[in-house]
């Protein structure tokens, strides 16, 4: 029997990639180079499944222009702000994405970025590494202790509440701002705010955990920043569509923004300029949940998701 045509846009970890070649005729990206959109939709024609990626924009014309023969689509992302979904429903093109088996990493990676924002760790490690470092003093490069500190976190979805859990053990005192509050066993002792101002007023460290798109864009924003108590650590592993960076910049300018850790960008790859020499920033290229086991997982979960919807079933990972 003829194996369906699975097309995987980006190298994947092997044991993904040795499950798509046994399960489907798959067309791999062996050197894994950037694949446009054009290329992508070249690449699908007879394909029944792609596999993307989040740095793939999926927008309404290339989804148009995808191959009948196409009946689902998988990205290795929770995120899916990269894909048209109004299009995929019109064409009637189910994506299935990659909830859940993330959520630990990403929530690591933000409490990483919260420590080294507080305590200057890429500071110091750019001062270590350019010889510069002269020796133990009683005031250099002070920092913030965040044990005690109150953590806001935006978006209590599985990330936000993994974080949550996580902040309990630093002593940090939770509040999260979400759509609806959460029943008392997901809330992990944090407290709910319906009311913004509250809620902002209340973060002494801010961690974003919404999705993208545009119903977030730039939420954190100049009024929304000065909100926040003078001072505030800020953390990105959402999205970077969801800050406006010129008043990020201008509140690390005033100090209404004591230091900000980002993960991820407007325009990836592209980080805006203004962030690069700034001591009070710690920038990472997007490594949320780039750990071995999230990324087999993500990709495992995906292969599921396509694999059900090929065979006839709703999948529990399908975007609706
Ligand atoms: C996602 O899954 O949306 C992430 O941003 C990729 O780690």
């Amino acid at each position: 029997m003829t194996k369906p045509i699975l097309l995987v846009t980006r190298k994947l970890p092997a044991d993904v990639e040795a499950r798509a070649q046994a399960g489907f005729e798959a067309r791999l990206n062996a050197d894994d180079a950037k694949v446009g959109t054009d290329a992508l939709v070249a690449r699908a024609q007879g394909a029944a499944a792609i596999l993307c990626c989040p740095a793939e924009k999926l927008d309404a014309a290339a989804i148009d222009a995808l191959p009948d023969s196409v009946k689902v689509i998988g990205t290795f992302s929770v995120g899916f702000d990269h894909i048209d979904m109004t299009a995929a429903r019109r064409r009637g093109i189910p994506v299935v994405n990659t909830p859940d088996v993330l959520s630990l990493a990403t929530a690591e990676c933000a409490m990483l970025l919260i420590m080294a924002a507080a305590r200057r760790a890429g500071e110091g490690e750019r001062m270590v590494r350019a010889g510069a470092w002269t020796g133990w003093t009683p005031t250099q490069m002070l920092g913030r202790q965040v044990s005690g500190r109150s953590l806001g976190i935006f978006g209590m979805g599985r990330i936000g509440r993994e974080l949550a859990r996580m902040a309990q053990g630093f002593g940090m005192p939770v509040h999260y701002l979400n759509r609806s509050r959460l029943p008392a066993e997901l809330e992990h002792g944090a407290t709910y705010h319906a009311d913004e101002t509250a809620f902002l007023a209340a973060s002494e460290v801010l961690s974003l955990h919404a999705p993208g798109g545009d119903a977030t864009r730039h939420w954190l924003n100049e009024a929304r920043l000065a909100m926040l108590p003078r001072g505030a650590i800020v953390v990105n592993t959402s999205r970077g569509t969801l800050i406006d960076d010129s008043a990020l910049l201008g509140a690390l300018e005033s100090g209404q923004v004591r230091a900000a850790g980002l993960d991820v960008y407007a325009r990836e790859p592209e980080v805006d300029a203004r962030y690069l020499n700034r001591d009070d920033v710690v920038l990472l290229p997007h490594l949320g949940s780039a750990t071995d086991e999230t990324r087999s997982a993500m990709g495992h979960l995906a292969l599921d998701g396509i694999e059900a919807v090929l065979a006839g079933r709703s999948p529990d990972n399908l975007v609706r």
